[in-house]
């Protein structure tokens, strides 16, 4: 028995395309502050301030305890990392920015790692395979009819092509009224497995991938999960609406 992914009505779909709009808008103007000897706190409290002057909530504070509306995941962490006025960003560095609103009741969830000043190339490799993770070969796969392990197992065979480790202990997810809902969406699986994709169905895809192991380790903070070998690491979230063709809702902004 598969569980239920809901299907979302057209006025459902105009207003979740709202707030993937809303949480790309903040998430970009958050990227354009990205700059060597900021604390990632004054990130939070650029987020917290756009998301405000655009009439929305954040999602993520409060969410099973989360302390902040951003997550700013620095290198080698993957996820989840805890703003602080003491962590600084430097020239060099890859952030993952990851941001989440609540417009009219409904969710928008929006993630990339963007590079500071000059980064090195394997770096740059690994940001570019993250993007390149939405090339339209791949999300071909979330064509109504397609299965999810259709869409899996491309972003699996996609990651290790590039060279990089795919992460199994974190997936994307359905969204809606609710921040996760169903489906669970690996970036591993396979070819013609798993449920059959139909229209209205809203997915937020989020490849991450390693430069060395995927094994991750949790801080004590019980949220920041970094690599175990301590490699980069980079994520990106999409929302996309599964229809005749997958429609991409949500943006990063032009700092990547
Ligand atoms: N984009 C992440 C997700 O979909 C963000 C969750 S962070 C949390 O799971 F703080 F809300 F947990
Ligand atoms: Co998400």
């Amino acid at each position: 028995m598969s569980k239920l992914i809901e299907l979302k009505s057209p006025a459902e779909l105009e207003t979740l395309r709202e707030s993937a709009r809303l949480a790309s808008t903040v998430l970009s103007r958050v990227a354009s502050l990205l700059d060597d000897g900021l604390a990632t706190y004054d990130l939070e409290i650029a987020a917290r301030r756009e998301i405000e002057a655009l009439g929305a909530s954040p999602a993520f504070l409060g969410y099973r305890g989360y302390p902040a509306a951003l997550c700013v995941s620095l290198n080698d962490e993957l996820v989840h990392g805890i703003p602080s006025r003491k962590r600084k960003i430097r020239a060099g560095d890859i952030v993952t920015l990851d941001l989440g609103v609540i417009h009219r009741g409904f969710f928008g969830d929006v993630a990339a790692t963007f590079p500071v000043g000059k980064v090195s190339a394997a770096a740059q490799r690994l940001i570019k395979a993250g993007k390149d993770s939405f090339a339209p070969a791949i999300i071909e796969n979330l064509r109504a009819g397609k299965r999810l392990g259709d869409l899996s197992g491309a972003l699996e065979r996609h990651i290790i092509s590039r060279g990089f480790s795919v992460v199994r202990d974190y997936v994307g997810h359905g969204i809606g009224r609710r921040l996760h809902e169903e489906p669970a969406i690996p970036n591993f699986g396979e070819r013609g497995l798993g449920p059959i994709l139909k229209e209205g169905m809203v997915l937020a895809v989020e490849p991450m991938m390693c430069e060395g192991s995927s094994a991750l380790n949790l801080d004590a903070d019980g949220w920041t999960a970094r690599t175990s070998d301590g490699k980069l690491s980079c994520h990106f979230e999409h929302m996309i609406i599964v229809g005749a063709a997958p429609e991409i809702i949500t943006f990063w902004g032009d700092k990547i």
